[in-house]
């Protein structure tokens, strides 16, 4: 159903018993995900600008065709959130958008479509596939970025689910690092890259307003890496679309290929998570 997001055009999706999605025609955004329990489960920043222009902060940015700056791309996390998505399909509990396009850096045609299932069972799956049209193979790296909404980030732990975990720190120049632990807290700026994680991974949100919740995420193969990010006090100052209190209120969790996928002519890539939610 057509709606309208903060005044961006959007499609409404609405799941079985209540549960509710909002996508904006720009960037094939999620930018509101409300389960059955009525709770608001990601997080769009008070201050996001939808202005049809810029990325919005909050809910699942796509990242393609690439990640951060791994990529030709000069802008950061690709173009992908910044164009206008055709909704291709749109019926109970689902929506698919698609776009082809492309930048001065990224030229290969290809036809990229996202698409949001409302699952019975209260769980949302989002399904990025990337189609080949061209006649030549191309590279692209990738994430769903997606911001989970939290009680306050200080209560809240992400659990990967295995100790010994290598991740690149973005905040130490990407260097290598091994994980002693399993768990990851949030008691300052958090921004690392965890290659080849394992296929679920757990928020556990404990200060969440209508008691402790815990989202469950589950990622296909092709999605090997998680990013983990908090931008915490500093950085949320610096940032003119996220409130300075804000870091409490999110944690990010993104699946992730951080390493280029190479698509032969012809050939679809398909990348999913499932995210299902525990009290
Ligand atoms: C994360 C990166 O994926 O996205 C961080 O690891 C980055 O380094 C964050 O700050 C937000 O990026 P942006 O471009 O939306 O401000």
């Amino acid at each position: 159903m057509s709606t309208t997001y903060r005044g961006a055009r959007a499609i409404d999706v609405r799941g079985a018993e209540g549960s509710r999605a909002t996508l904006t025609e720009h960037g094939a955004h999620v930018v509101r995900w409300v389960g059955p329990d009525g709770d608001e489960r990601v997080f769009t920043s008070r201050a996001a600008v939808l202005d049809g222009a810029r990325a919005i902060r909050g809910g699942i940015p796509i990242c393609f065709p690439q990640f951060s700056d791994l990529g030709p791309c000069a802008t950061s996390h690709g173009f992908a959130r910044c164009v206008r998505w055709e909704t291709k399909e749109t019926r109970d509990g689902r929506c698919a958008m698609t776009t082809r396009a492309t930048s001065e850096e990224f030229k290969a045609p290809h036809e990229t479509t996202y698409e949001v299932e409302l699952l019975d069972d209260g769980s949302m799956r989002t399904t990025l596939r990337v189609r080949n049209a061209g006649a030549e193979a191309f590279g692209f790296t990738t994430a769903l970025h997606t911001y989970f909404r939290v009680g306050d980030a200080e209560r809240t732990r992400v659990e990967l689910g295995r100790r010994g975990l290598t991740y690149l720190d973005n905040l130490d120049g990407r260097r290598a690092k091994v994980d002693e632990g399993d768990t990851v807290v949030f008691e300052g700026e958090v921004d690392r890259i965890y290659k080849s994680a394992p296929g679920t991974i757990r928020i556990v949100d404990e200060a969440s307003s209508n008691g402790p919740r815990t989202f469950h995420i589950e990622k296909s193969e092709s999605f090997p890496d998680a990013v983990v990010w908090n931008p915490w006090i500093e950085k949320a100052r610096k940032m003119s679309d996220f409130d300075d209190d804000e870091y409490r209120e999110m944690v990010c969790v993104e699946v992730a290929c951080v390493d280029e996928i190479v698509v032969a002519p012809g050939s679809t890539w398909v990348g999913s998570q499932t995210i299902s939610v525990s009290k």
